[in-house]
């Protein structure tokens, strides 16, 4: 059977966590989009591994696999191998011979796009790994693909195809001399073909490269355990997202089908699990209609910090969760749960089952409230407008909840989903109604065994 994992919010909801719970019993995760963008960090007996591309069950003995849908740096792929062979590991890994590389002009572009839609305040604030111009390459049918390595002579024709135009936008479009640039190189047809026909016989020897779809068919048919493992959230999902504030790929549910080469209706007779923070952050710029307080730079209009009770309750809230950005360190914007943004997620995917993260973060305050629905234009609306402009327009209407007192969460999650404080499964019980959608799991501390687990989702 199959279990997928999806963020219900703006990337960020805790899925690693959700992944290692229930990806013990999976035989085989695959991711099916995105590519180095995402990040998590995985403990195993004690020890702590950041993975970014190497799914994050591989490190437990699963075999994971990077579909077609994923775009892949394989020199990333190459160090977070070698960094866990360094560490006594030698995890099981396959690629999507349909999997499009990340090439290091792809890289560079993605920074120069951004540094130029910085002068008019336009940038979306990528990661700058180089996703959005190798997902454009795909859909301009121009990409390159893992199975492409494989083939020294087609690579090199396609290379020669390639890069000159590349160079060409550089130069004519952007006015930089490619030969001034740090990574020059990126843009040399010689190097590039060296270095990623070197990338290519690593695949080959260590046999990692495979049709994934057929792999992923083979195992569900030998009867094993798939999960399939989204990156990102829905709101950054390059359909159903805030527009253009996304990524360029398709986090949600219909994404595993088509990113894993596997029949929709292998995804939709599995689980789908819908990842939900108990409140919500956000990172950098965009509509947040139940932002509390404010982060200057980032909160549209905000240009000073503020002072009174929803800035202490953001300051609280943030402290709590550790709501900074693990490299950069920069505070997230917090706010209520946005109950119109979960009907919009739950409505595209499909979830079947909900892990809601983070409840023990809410503890302790008096009042827990969320954004039940919004009104736009005297209108009450119960989920998000498909455009980011009128999004930017919602007011939250609010419902309030008494809050719940802090709990010991191990010995919650030993006891039970009965040993949350009544309050709490108050709030839960009104989220699993307005979803039409049980609650699986409840993340209630950063570990696994912090987690009250309600559902064991493989049959
Ligand atoms: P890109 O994926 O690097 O092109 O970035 C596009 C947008 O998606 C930016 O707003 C990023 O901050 C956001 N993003 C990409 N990956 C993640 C993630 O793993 N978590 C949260 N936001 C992400």
């Amino acid at each position: 059977m199959t279990v997928t994992i999806v963020g219900a919010q703006l990337g960020d909801e805790g899925k690693g966590g959700i992944v290692d719970v229930y990806g013990d019993a999976a035989d085989v995760v695959v991711r099916y989009q995105g590519g180095d963008n995402a990040g998590h960090t995985v403990v195993h007996e004690g020890a702590e591994y950041k993975l970014s591309l190497v799914p994050s069950g591989a490190v437990r003995g699963t075999v994971g696999v990077l579909g077609n849908g994923c775009v892949v740096n394989p020199e990333t792929l190459f160090d977070e191998l070698d960094a866990l062979g360094e560490r006594g590991l030698d995890p099981d890994v396959r690629v999507a011979e349909r999997a499009h590389v990340i090439f290091p002009y792809h890289r560079a572009l993605d920074g120069i796009e951004e540094e130029a839609k910085s002068e008019t305040d336009s940038e979306i604030g990528t990661t700058g790994r180089g996703i959005g111009p190798t997902y454009e390459d795909k859909a301009a049918r121009r990409g390159i693909r893992v199975g492409d390595l494989l083939a020294p002579d087609v690579l090199r024709s396609k290379l020669e195809r390639v890069v000159p135009p590349k160079r060409a936008v550089v130069e004519d479009v952007y006015g930089l001399a490619v030969d001034d640039l740090d990574d020059s190189a990126a843009f040399d047809v010689g190097t590039l073909y060296e270095t990623y026909r070197d990338f290519g016989r690593r695949f080959a020897e260590a046999d990692m490269v495979v049709n994934a779809g057929q792999f992923v068919t083979d195992a569900l048919e030998a009867g094993r355990n798939v999960m399939f493992e989204g990156a990102q959230g829905t709101l950054i999902d390059i359909d159903h997202g805030n527009f253009p504030y996304v990524t360029s790929s398709n986090p949600t549910a219909g994404g595993a089908a088509v990113g894993a080469g596997v029949s929709p209706s292998v995804v939709g007779d599995g689980e789908i699990i819908g990842i939900v923070k108990g409140y919500l952050s956000r990172v950098g710029s965009g509509p947040m209609p139940t932002e509390l307080g404010g982060v200057v730079g980032d909160t549209p209009g905000y240009d000073e910090q503020g002072e009174g009770g929803d800035e202490e309750l953001a300051t609280y809230i943030r402290e709590e969760g550790g709501e900074y950005g693990t490299v950069t360190g920069r505070p997230r914007r917090v706010g209520w749960l946005d109950v119109p943004m979960l009907r919009h997620a739950a409505r595209v995917s499909g979830f079947t089952g909900l892990a809601v993260n983070h409840l023990d973060v809410l503890a302790g305050l008096d009042e827990v409230r969320v954004g039940h629905s919004y009104t736009l234009d005297g209108e009450e609306l119960f989920t998000m407008p498909a455009t980011t402009e009128r999004w930017a327009k919602c007011e939250a209407n609010y419902r309030s909840f008494d809050g719940w007192v802090p709990f010991d969460s191990e010995t919650v999650a030993s006891e039970g989903y009965a040993a949350l404080p009544e309050n709490a499964r108050a709030y839960l019980e009104y989220l699993s109604d307005e979803l039409d959608t049980p609650v699986y799991c409840v993340g209630v501390g950063p570990g696994r065994e912090q987690t009250v687990i309600r559902e064991e989702v493989w049959e």
